[in-house]
């Protein structure tokens, strides 16, 4: 078959694996027609639109061992936190009088009664405080059924959960091969989350080690396939005290990876139109305007750090990470000018839950 130019993919329906890679290797030039197709895809169906989502990190006390995260449980140099509740209450308190519509509260993966009765006054002390109206996403691991239901019902309608890879083999090489860090788990707590009711969120990290272009197109596919709400991923950003840091000569130069990650979320964005793609802070990370040149490509959702500054050099999951020293409200101000440099508009006292989900809700 001849090999189409990235000019006639765009023009298509449809995506093949092979249309997919090409897009994801594509020159400069061609990176220009794919960005402005994805601007003007998410002008049509998602609008000018910026969902915020205040960030919590309630904890960073974690029973996993990813070979790629900071705060993994056998890096022993972490000083371990929990956010006290009031704490995170007064972050609630802060997100709904500023009008950001949604929290996510995200956190190190535990399973033990007493997190999971944690989470749920959270959970209903949010509520309460907002009459109901500020929006939950949870990113909180892989939970039981019973754990998830038990959330659902106190409130929470969004809940992330990163693949981190769609690809098994790879998988293992990120994370031990053990019952803890189990692929199909997983994909089995993904499963879960929809037939519960919440709106799902995956994602995965970009320029890993030993991850190839192919596995990125797979990755596009399996959010496709798995009829996907919400997507965050970011490129991935070594840290030094993590099994993986030693594959660092291996990766390609950071601010390839920083296009790369870019080109994942232009080529999201016209393959599923309506759903909610975050601007991630991994994006920022590589790049200081790396949230707007997100949102400028496909992106439509921010979530501004209102984790308390005290705890946030404790919460890195990876190098370098931004906004650890500014309060909530540099953050705002400093967030508002961007958006606006972008023309993109923030759409305060909104959950700004994906059009997809509401879609599939009134199938
Ligand atoms: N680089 C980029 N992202 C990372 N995460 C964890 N460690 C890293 C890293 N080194 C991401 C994972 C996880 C999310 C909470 O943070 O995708 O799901
Ligand atoms: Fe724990 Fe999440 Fe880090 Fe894995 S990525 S070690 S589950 S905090
Ligand atoms: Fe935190 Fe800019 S968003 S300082």
């Amino acid at each position: 078959m001849m090999n189409l130019s990235v000019e006639e993919i765009l023009k298509k329906e449809t995506f093949t694996r092979e249309d997919l890679i090409c897009l994801l290797k594509c020159n400069e030039q061609d990176r220009k027609k794919l960005f402005a197709r994805s601007a003007e895809i998410k002008s049509i169906h998602v609008g000018k639109k910026v969902y915020y989502r205040g960030l919590v990190e309630l904890s960073n006390i974690c029973s996993k061992n990813c070979y790629y995260c900071g705060i993994r449980l056998d890096n022993k140099k972490v000083h371990r936190y929990f956010v006290t509740e009031d704490e995170v209450v007064e972050a609630a308190q802060y997100a709904f009088e500023n009008g950001y519509g949604s929290m996510v509260l995200q956190s190190g993966e535990r399973t033990d009664k007493q997190f999971v009765d944690t989470i749920i006054n959270l959970l209903n002390r949010i509520k309460d405080i907002s009459g109901d109206k500020l929006g939950i996403t949870l990113s909180l691991g892989e939970q039981s059924e019973e754990t998830y239901r038990k959330w659902f019902e106190a409130g929470a309608h969004r809940y992330l959960l990163r693949i981190e890879t769609s690809n098994r083999e790879l998988y293992y090489k990120l994370h031990p091969q053990n019952a803890k860090h189990d692929y199909d788990e997983r994909l089995e707590c993904l499963r879960l989350l929809r037939k519960i009711g919440f709106n799902v969120g995956t994602g995965v990290m970009i320029g890993l080690p030993f991850q190839q272009i192919e596995h990125l197109a797979d990755d596009l596919q399996f959010f496709y396939d798995m009829d996907i709400d919400m997507v965050g991923m970011g490129p991935y950003i070594e840290h030094e005290d993590t099994p993986l840091f030693q594959f660092k000569e291996q990766l390609m130069p950071k601010d390839e990876r920083f296009i790369l990650s870019l080109k994942m979320v232009a080529i999201l964005r016209i393959m599923m139109k309506d759903i909610n793609i975050a601007a991630t802070t991994a994006m920022q990370t590589l790049d200081k305007q790396g949230r707007e040149k997100a949102l400028m490509v496909g992106a439509n959702i921010i979530m501004p750090n209102l984790t308390p500054v005290k705890y946030r050099e404790d919460y890195l999951l990876y190098e370098d990470k931004p906004c650890i020293n500014e309060e909530a409200s540099e953050c705002k101000n400093c967030l508002e000018a961007r958006i606006a440099m972008v023309g993109d508009k923030i759409a305060y006292n909104e959950w700004g839950d994906s059009l997809h989900f509401k879609k599939r809700q009134q199938q």
